[in-house]
């Protein structure tokens, strides 16, 4: 009866750093997450969680394997394409454009993807929204490097969906904030997660979040395991 789709396939990944010896960091890991999912991958520091994830998100090549994003093969010549329409990716670090305005930095995907972006269109309108949702109204037209440490993880989160992309991958999206701040923005990923149509992969110290999702792995020595403790 089960005919979740899968959004995410990724097929026996290796990769190393040549840096200056070889350190194999991932050995074989294939994972499938389908619409309605949400993961949570836990480990050790050093693991390669963060490395794993930015693979997941086309951010860092592959030594070996394939990766297949809702129904694409990810290649050379797609993948740009593939993270700016499918893919919202939510960084530790926000990444941000800080002399940009926190609704700047919003609308930038649909930028990127050349749709329109005057006032009366879509994705502008979508961008508001998405500030709203996120608490944000009131600070849209602040530049970032004035937000706090959490406002800004909620501008990124905002950012990360501005495309409606079918697959947010979040990497220690609340690592920096206080407990509260870390709530809301747990609230607005797992909601995404929760949605039939769209999946979410996050890494993750807080056993908190990772129960609350829907599956939990643990990297450990290049190699995916089901978390026992899950
Ligand atoms: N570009 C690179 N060149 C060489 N080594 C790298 C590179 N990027 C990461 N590494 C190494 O790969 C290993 C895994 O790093 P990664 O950032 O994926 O770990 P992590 O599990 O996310 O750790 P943490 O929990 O501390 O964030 C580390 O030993 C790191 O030094
Ligand atoms: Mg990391």
């Amino acid at each position: 009866m089960e005919d979740k789709r899968p959004l995410l396939q990724a097929n026996e990944l290796y990769k190393a750093f040549y840096h200056p010896n070889i350190v194999q960091i991932l050995k074989g890991i294939s994972l499938q997450v389908h619409a309605g999912e949400s993961v949570a991958i836990v480990g050790r520091s050093g693991e390669g969680k963060s490395t794993l994830l930015q693979i997941l998100g086309t951010l860092e090549d592959i030594c070996q394997g394939s990766l297949v994003i809702d129904g694409e093969t990810v290649s050379p010549s797609n993948r740009a394409g593939i993270r700016n329409q499918k893919i919202g990716f939510v960084f530790q670090s926000f990444h941000l454009l800080e002399d940009y305005t926190a609704f700047e930095n919003v609308i930038l995907p649909a930028r990127i993807a050349r749709k329109p972006i005057h006032k009366r269109s879509a994705a502008y309108q979508r961008a508001l929204h998405l500030l709203e949702e996120v608490g944000l109204a009131d600070r849209a037209h602040f530049h970032t490097k004035l937000l706090s440490g959490g406002e800004k993880q909620r501008v990124a989160l905002a950012r990360a969906m501005c495309n409606d992309p079918c697959l947010i991958l979040a990497d220690e999206p609340s690592g920096n904030l206080d407990h509260q701040t870390a709530g809301i923005i747990h609230d607005i990923l797992l909601k995404f997660g929760n949605n039939p149509e769209k999946a979410l992969v996050l890494v993750t110290h807080d056993d908190e979040l990772a129960s609350l999702c829907s599956h939990r792995y643990e990297l450990r020595d290049g190699t995916l395991m089901t978390d026992k403790t899950g």
